[in-house]
Order: structure tokens, then sequence, then C-alpha cells
């Protein structure tokens, strides 16, 4: 079995390791559940009345490639469920969960802290992001077995009169909001790896964490902002 990532402009190259007759099956909790078959060196989608020739936006996202449809048997994440311990915000949980499934459904769906939230779910747009032993990482990304034991903060983790938080609210940041638990989070990974980030260093940090708002400016002087109220800017 083999992961793939199919883009939006998919072309042929990319599937240079799928055979005719393999089943495309999109890793569960990725977005939409799609199921896709290559046959006569074209992909064609299983239901709904369209074949086409290239996948479409709707499409992309990772897929599990398999062998030839109905000789599989049992897909990997229901053979693979496991009590999982994780901490997060400074609690312990026990899950019994597939190991595959993200990180990020587990808080969300298992846990209901729902403040991070779900993007692209291909990594692509950081509003997942929390904090795994204080590094800023794309919850969508990353399996739940590789979260074991390992220190989780969620921006439900921060107390709410938290440095970034405060600097947050008092520039107004937010107009959605979507995007910002995941932009708040990348700004306190920031600032504890970083005493006195400079701008390019500021923006390099905030670059994959997307705002389809255009909240950049605030945030900019959001960071900025907590900086000098800590004296470091
Ligand atoms: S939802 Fe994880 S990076 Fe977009
Ligand atoms: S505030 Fe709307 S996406 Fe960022």
């Amino acid at each position: 079995m083999t992961a793939i990532i199919v883009g939006p402009t998919l072309c042929d190259n990319q599937f240079a390791q799928v055979e005719p007759g393999n089943v495309l099956r999109r890793r569960p909790y990725s977005r939409p559940w799609r199921i896709i078959s290559l046959r006569d060196g074209r992909l064609h989608r299983e239901w709904g009345n369209s074949c086409s020739k290239k996948l479409d936006r709707d499409c992309y996202g990772i897929y599990w490639v398999f062998g030839k449809r109905g000789t599989l048997g049992d897909y990997p994440w229901k053979e693979e469920v496991l009590m999982i311990s994780l901490e997060i915000n400074g609690k312990g949980y026990e899950v019994d969960v597939n190991s595959e499934v993200p990180i990020l459904w587990v808080i969300r769906e298992h846990l209901q802290l729902t403040g991070t939230k779900y993007g692209c779910g291909v990594g692509l747009c950081g509003s997942c992001t929390i904090l795994i032993d204080g590094r800023a990482q794309r919850s969508c990304q990353i399996p739940v077995h590789e979260t074991a034991g390992r220190r989780i903060t969620t921006v439900e983790g921060l107390p709410a009169d938290h440095l970034v938080k405060r600097a947050w609210i008092e520039e107004q940041v937010p107009q959605c909001g979507y995007c910002q638990p995941g932009q708040i989070m990348q700004a306190v990974a920031l600032l504890s790896e970083d005493s006195s980030p400079d701008e390019e260093k500021i923006l390099a940090a905030m670059d994959g964490i997307l705002c389809r708002c255009g909240t950049y400016p605030r945030i900019k002087r959001a960071i900025r902002r907590a900086l000098k109220e800590v004296g470091r800017g």
C-alpha cells in the first residue's frame, strides 16, 4: 500500500505508482470521502454520473492506493484500533481510535476540543496548527499514534489572559475567525522559540497560515504588541 498526494493540478506523473485497476481511497477523515479508480489509463469517479480524465479540486487530498477492487479485504484503519494515551493541555486522555487517524480528528471529534480548525486537510493552510512538545505542527498531517506520550497544546490550553491572546484582542485581529486558532498557535510557537524575532522571521514563521480574510497586517501588529509587552520588541 502506498500513500500518494493528489493535487489540484493533477498530471499523469503523479500517478506513476498507480496501476490500472488500483483503487484509491482517501485517507480516513480527509475531505471529502471519495473513491476513485484507474481504468483504461484514466481516473474514474466511482459514483455520480461523471467520469473524468483529470481529477478536479474536489478530489485532492491524500489517498491510499490498493490493489484491484475486491481483492483486499479490510482496509488498514479497520485493523489498527488501539488504545492510545494522550496528554492534551496538561490533561491525560485514553482514546480507542484507529492509530492512523490524524490527531486533528481525535482532538475535534473524540475530545470535542473544536477550537482547532479543519481547513484543507492536506497540510497547506495551517488552520489546524497545534503545539506538539512546544513546536507548531499541522495536526491534519500527524497520525495520532505519533503523538502518544507527547505534550500537546491546543488553543483551549492557552489561558484567557495569555500574552498572545490578549494582543489578538487588543489589535482586534479576527474577522471571520476561522484561521485564528492556527495563527495564534503559530505565534505562540514563534515567541517561545525566538526571544526577539525581526520582521523577516515573523513573516517566515507566519507564512504558512493562510487567512482568507486578509488579517495579516493585524496579525503582525498583534505579534509586535506581544513582544513589546514583554520588553522584547
Ligand atoms: S487543515 Fe491542516 S493544514 Fe489545512
Ligand atoms: S479571519 Fe477569516 S480566515 Fe482568517
